[in-house]
């Protein structure tokens, strides 16, 4: 197989993560025989300060003649007082909704060597296999009227049936090849949207017998995916409370450092980053763990390429790097030395390779 894939190293700890996910793409590239092209742009503050524009023409163009886009992270406190069309997230807002990323898959698993770093009890935490599926294109982030003075603000959350079907369809096809449960998240005992989204979901569940479904109000689905997180297969739910769920989901595993996401396209294409920031205090040290991103190029190459073998590869060489006892600094405990960016790469890609040396990865530009 041969595939394009731009990357976008972005701001603080981006250029570092994704410099050790490519280097895991181009392995899992030599050990399966495929090719994989890499091309580099720029977006979010780094690209604010090269060319203006947090999401330049030719990032756009450069993504579009590609096959899939790994992100690292953006923004920065540099960044944190310009304008609203200025500031790096812009950048990600307008590649979603360019790209018609409607689709945002975060998966929460527990890692058995890491249940430790959990503020949970291990007992909550074991067991937990989540994927929250929120709406990224719709909602409060995109909908109009939208407008601030002085003295009254709007944001407008406005869901069309089409942008409610196709997100909801999505999760049913997931629910389906997973565990067939389905939680439909809304606020529907007080927003119309909610009560739209609702409605559809009950339509559309005639056509999946097999997937069982449940609806379930976001501020109580808040306090149960902390009571009882192991209850839960996939999540559905619209763009504000998907983003709010799954910060929060995130902490269940125990770190933010390695979880994985997908944005993604209804022909495939996708845009995969991290789901931690740019971590601007920890920004060109060399601590960065970069789990995250490597898990990011693994759903990568099994939503967007439809490499099953290769990504479970990724998955299985991550779990042993961490039963083996390495981490990177976020995830040592006392009586672990902690590794740097470099050296936990190095590990991972020893699983991948047990021959690797580290100057055998060649990268390709186009
Ligand atoms: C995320 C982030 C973004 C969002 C920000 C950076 C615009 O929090 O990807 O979850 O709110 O979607
Ligand atoms: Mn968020």
């Amino acid at each position: 197989m041969e595939k394009k894939v731009t990357v976008l190293p972005g701001d603080g700890i981006g250029p570092e993560v994704v410099a050790s996910a490519v280097k895991v793409l181009q392995a899992i590239g030599k050990k399966f025989h495929h090719t994989f092209h890499i091309a580099y742009a720029t977006i979010g503050g780094a690209a604010i300060d090269q060319h203006g524009d947090p999401l330049p023409q030719e990032t756009i163009e450069l993504c579009e003649e590609s096959d899939a886009v790994l992100l690292g992270a953006v923004g920065g406190p540099k960044w944190d007082h310009n304008t609203a069309e200025l500031r790096p997230e812009k950048g990600l807002l307008r590649i979603r909704k360019h790209f018609d990323l409607f689709s945002n898959l975060r998966p929460v698993q527990a890692i058995p060597s890491l249940i430790k770093s959990s503020p949970l009890k291990d007992d909550l935490v074991k067991e937990v296999d989540l994927l929250i599926v929120r709406e990224l294109t719709g909602g409060l982030y995109f909908g109009e009227p939208r407008k601030r003075t002085n003295e009254e603000a709007i944001d407008s959350l406005v869901y069309s049936r089409l942008e409610i079907e196709r997100i909801v369809e999505n999760a049913f096809e997931l629910a389906r090849v997973r565990r067939g449960k389905l939680t439909s998240v809304d606020k529907a005992n007080v927003l119309e949207t909610s009560r739209l989204w609702r409605q559809i979901v009950d339509e559309k569940k005639a056509q999946y017998p097999d997937v069982e479904v449940e609806h379930s109000l976001v501020d109580s689905t808040a306090m149960k995916l902390i009571t009882n997180p192991g209850a839960y297969d996939v999540l559905v739910t619209e763009n504000m409370f998907g983003d709010i769920l799954s910060d929060e989901a995130s902490v269940i595993t125990g770190s933010l450092g390695v979880l994985p996401s997908a944005s993604i396209r209804s022909d495939n294409f996708g845009l995969y980053e991290p789901v931690h920031g740019s971590a601007p205090e920890i920004a060109g040290k060399g601590i960065a763990n970069p789990a995250a991103t490597i898990l990011s190029v693994a759903m990568m190459l099994r939503y967007s390429f439809g490499l099953k073998e290769e990504a479970t590869e990724i998955e299985h060489a991550v779990n042993a790097a961490f039963n083996d006892g390495f981490f990177t600094s976020d995830l040592a405990t006392s009586g672990n030395q902690a590794l740097t960016t470099d050296e936990w790469t190095e590990k991972v890609l020893n699983k991948i390779d047990p021959s690797f040396v580290s100057d055998s990865i060649i990268t390709t530009y186009i």
